[in-house]
């Protein structure tokens, strides 16, 4: 499996670090040179979008949420698995731009004809990345999707990246777990618990 991270943000970078040498990696960005330094520290090839979604299996969308949407109206991502991560949040941070009768993933899918779309580490904090894997192998990440070979193939990743899969069934239920990474946010920085936190489901 060859996965394309666009994007080399916070997100991307740090998700970047945890797969390093675990996955065939390439990294989609605007600006090959600037990138180069930081692709040879992850191993990774570094590509123009276009081209890194033509060699993926897996697409990765470390883009806020306008422009994963952009990315999904302009790739050529049919047939591959693609992954949202984003938080879809007003300018502000205040709160979401959407939710409840659809959801950043749902969006993204409309567009992404014939992608496999499945939601995925919104409500994992950028900063956990930088972590020990010990500290993180049990911190979930929920995932969402309708495709279920594309919902392991995400599990399977997450597990490379040191994360706990916590399956939640189809891609609408990224209108659930995009509320939890708000949450994530307003615990984090609205009331002031830091960005080393995380939500997970546990059995009692
Ligand atoms: N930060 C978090 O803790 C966190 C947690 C959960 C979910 N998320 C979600 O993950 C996604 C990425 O978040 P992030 O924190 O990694 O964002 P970020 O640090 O702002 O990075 C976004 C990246 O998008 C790329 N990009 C492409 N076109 C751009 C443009 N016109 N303007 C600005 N950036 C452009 C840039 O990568 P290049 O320079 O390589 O092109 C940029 O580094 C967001 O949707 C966010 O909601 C973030």
């Amino acid at each position: 499996m060859t996965t394309a991270i666009l994007g080399l943000g916070n997100m991307g970078k740090g998700l970047a670090q945890r797969l390093a040498g675990k996955t065939d990696l390439i990294l989609g960005v605007r600006d090959s040179a600037a990138a180069a330094d930081f692709a040879k520290t992850v191993k990774a090839d570094v590509a123009s979008y276009q081209d890194a979604v033509a060699k993926a299996d897996i697409v990765v969308l470390a883009l806020p949420y306008d422009l994963a949407l952009d990315a999904a109206r302009t790739l050529p991502l049919a047939g591959k698995v693609v992954v949202d991560m984003t938080n879809p949040l007003k300018p502000d941070y205040s709160g979401m731009s959407l939710g409840f009768t659809t959801s950043a993933a749902e969006e993204i899918a409309k567009l992404a004809t014939g992608a496999k779309v499945v939601k995925a580490f919104n409500t994992v904090f950028a900063a956990l990345f930088a972590k020990p894997v010990a500290d993180t192998k049990k911190v979930a990440v929920f995932i969402a999707g309708d495709d279920e070979t594309a919902v392991n193939a995400v599990a399977d990743l997450t597990e490379q990246a040191g994360f706990l899969p916590e399956r939640c069934g189809g891609l609408d239920a990224a209108r659930l777990i995009e509320p939890v990474g708000m949450l994530n946010i307003r615990l984090g920085f609205g009331l002031g618990k830091g960005v080393n936190v995380a939500p997970v489901w546990i059995a009692v």
